[in-house]
């Protein structure tokens, strides 16, 4: 797959804002293609996006679908090239099949991701910062941040054992997994949901049920006193999350006195 296509499919799995994705660079050429090449290129761009097979299995929303297909085809109009067949056919396809309502598309719905290393994850997701009274149903900015930090960092959480505070959907914790083999990594958060979704999360990347825990309570935090790397990221701590955070810190900063060194991501 040459990069341009390459791109726009990690772009369109993982949602990426149609505004921010660079139209002009992937069709810059195609007025010098000729009738074949043409057709080729569109074919491949709906089988890289659309028809990819992870789009298959873990689709996003219809809606962005069908506006990032009606993208394509108006850029290819803009040309005045010919639209390939299949290209409309999968458009009116998405038309047809479009929910009811707004609400009802975004309920379910996966973005895949990318690490530097080319791995994906993909995650089940839902497009409000806050939903169901919880801010974890969303994967935050400051996860890709820490994600790449991580990534420079490998032989820190190599073999180490790692607790995650509040980790949402699991988009940090899967890359560290993916990309760095600690040797276990316990992943928390406090909301039902935001477990649910993070247990359906880990299935779907790592193929086996690691261990989810429950909320982190001031009483609680002594069970994670083996954390050798804890790891909080927040963009906005709130109240009730501040005690026991401090706790734990306090625990874990004790227990590792004599043991090996800890390190903590922290984003605010
Ligand atoms: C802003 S979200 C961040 C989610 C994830 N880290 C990300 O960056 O995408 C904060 C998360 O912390 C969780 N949380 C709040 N208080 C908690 C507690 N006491 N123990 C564990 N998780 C908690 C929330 O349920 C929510 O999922």
């Amino acid at each position: 797959m040459d990069d341009g296509v390459k791109n726009i499919s990690k772009q369109y799995l993982r949602m990426y804002p149609l505004k921010d994705i660079n139209w002009k660079h992937l069709f810059d050429d195609l007025p010098l293609h000729d009738y074949d090449k043409l057709m080729n290129f569109q074919n491949k761009l709906l089988q890289s996006t659309i028809y990819h097979p992870v789009a298959i299995k873990y689709a996003p929303t219809r809606e962005y679908s069908r506006l990032f297909l009606k993208r394509i085809i108006a850029q290819i109009e803009e040309l005045n090239l010919e639209v390939c067949e299949d290209l409309y056919s999968a458009y009116s396809e998405l038309l047809s099949s479009l929910p009811v309502t707004a609400c009802e598309d975004s309920r379910t719905f996966y973005r895949t991701y990318y690490l530097p290393s080319d791995l994906s994850i993909t995650l089940k997701e839902t497009k409000a910062i806050c939903s169901s009274g919880t801010t974890g149903l969303f994967t935050w900015e400051a996860s890709h941040v820490l994600i790449d930090w991580c990534s420079k960092k490998s032989e820190e959480f190599y073999g180490k054992n790692i607790l995650e505070l509040g980790a949402g959907l699991g988009l940090t914790g899967l890359a560290i997994i993916k990309s760095c083999s600690p040797a276990s990594y316990t992943f928390t958060d406090t909301h039902t949901e935001v477990l649910n979704t993070l247990k359906e999360n880990v299935l779907i990347n790592l193929c086996e049920d690691r261990l989810v825990a429950e909320n982190i309570s001031e009483e609680k935090c002594t069970d994670y006193k083996e954390a050798e790397v804890s790891i909080l990221q927040e963009q906005k701590l709130c109240a009730t999350f501040i005690p026991p955070c401090f706790q734990l810190v306090l625990i874990i900063l004790c227990e590792s006195w004599e043991k090996e060194s800890i390190t903590l991501g922290y984003f605010v």
